[in-house]
């Protein structure tokens, strides 16, 4: 554990009644001043960990640990931390500067000291002059920023946002992603971001922790995850992909489609079963005879900046290329990639033995040098 631990879950179950754990043995570590998000999709559990991290829940076994104590119990308002809830939770009888005083007024802060806190919070969104407006007054990207400021003003060590963008209109979404990101970088603070959108989590993270059915399938920075995805669930969710079945032959050699081809994965056992990813941006369209697969087109789609290019390969296999060339369907072509472009999954592997592997390319990487 770094110093710069905050927060620890360690094997972290929770179950309600007698269904299947909700959360099952879920481990990882928040460090202070960084951009964290949960990212999956609905039902996962996301809300489930923010309840445990606030104290609104309890584990059902494992341990939360805050600065490296126990804080299982430890209830809500004892602890370092705020909730951006999804709908804002705002008080609709009271004023924007009331809605963000509310708190420090329960905490029976001197009015002086009032007006002072909840001027600067206002101010760090970019609200200084709305303190007497309604909240009725108020537009949806206004709302949400008095429910941060409201969030900012007691000071917390731990953001926590559930879905705060998720009923935002879309060019309002980005504008408040990109604010978000540098209200987080100005305050220093730590910030646990929920979204199911992957656009979004790799836009705005420092590390993000996949989940799905209750577990963290792989925690890393965007790169990481977006370059290095541990298993079929993380390609397909992060970003679209071509996945197929595939057998790696050796060290460097990967056979799919009926074919063998060069590429750079190795620490992987002769003969295992593999699944073989290729993201549709690292796909060339080349002439027929210089392409390493040979498909057909299905369909195009023109998206502004790119095509997006349905292929067929005469195993049936869908090959999804993004490419500025245009190919019209029916037209046979050629695909071309780099051996980098390649990502080899090992069916069943697990985080643990996935990153074993990485690292070991990484020592293999710096001998010599
Ligand atoms: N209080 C509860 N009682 C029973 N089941 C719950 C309770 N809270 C959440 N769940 C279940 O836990 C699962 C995960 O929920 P949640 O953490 O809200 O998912 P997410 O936020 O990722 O959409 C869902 O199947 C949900 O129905
Ligand atoms: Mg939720």
């Amino acid at each position: 554990m770094s110093d710069n631990t905050i927060i620890k879950f360690e094997n972290v179950t929770k179950q309600f009644g007698v269904d299947a754990p909700v959360l099952d043995h879920v481990n990882f570590e928040i460090e202070r001043g960084k951009f964290y998000t949960l990212l999956g999709p609905s039902g996962c559990g996301k809300t489930t960990i923010l309840r445990l991290i606030a104290g609104f829940l309890q584990p059902t076994s494992g341990e939360v640990r805050f600065d490296n104590h126990i804080y299982n119990h430890v209830p809500a308002n004892k602890r370092q931390v705020n909730t951006v809830f999804q709908d804002y939770a705002l008080f609709p009888h009271l004023n924007v500067f009331e809605n963000v005083a509310f708190g420090l007024r329960i905490q029976r802060f001197k009015q002086k000291k009032i007006t002072e806190k909840v001027k600067e919070a206002l101010s760090f969104v970019n609200l200084a002059g709305y303190e007497q407006r309604e909240i009725s007054e108020m537009s949806g990207g206004q709302r949400q920023r008095v429910a941060i400021a409201r969030a900012i003003v007691n000071e917390p060590q731990v953001i926590l946002l559930d879905e705060p963008l998720s009923a935002l209109d879309l060019k309002l979404r980005t504008q408040m992603q990109y604010e978000l990101r540098e209200l987080q970088r100005r305050l220093g603070i730590t910030f646990i971001f929920v979204t199911h959108d992957q656009e979004e989590a790799l836009a705005m993270s420092d590390e993000i922790f996949v989940i799905n059915k209750g577990k963290i399938q792989q925690s890393g920075t965007p790169t990481d995850i977006y370059d290095e995805p541990v298993n079929r669930f993380v390609a397909d969710f992060i970003g679209e992909s071509n996945i197929v079945k595939g057998t790696m032959i050796r060290d460097f050699l990967v056979s799919f489609t009926g074919k063998e081809f060069e590429c750079v994965d190795q620490g992987i056992q002769a003969n295992r079963k593999v699944e073989v990813v290729i993201r549709p941006e690292d796909l060339q369209i080349v002439p027929w005879e210089k392409g390493k697969l040979q498909v057909s087109v299905h369909s195009t789609l023109f998206r502004g900046v790119h095509y997006e290019i349905i292929c067929h390969d005469k195993d049936g296999n869908e090959w999804l290329v993004h490419s500025t060339k245009k190919a019209k369907a029916g037209e046979q072509i050629g695909l071309y990639f780099d051996p980098e472009a390649i990502h080899v999954m090992v069916v069943g592997e697990t985080e643990e033995e996935f990153d074993r592997r990485l690292e070991s390319y990484a020592e293999e990487d710096t001998i010599g040098e």
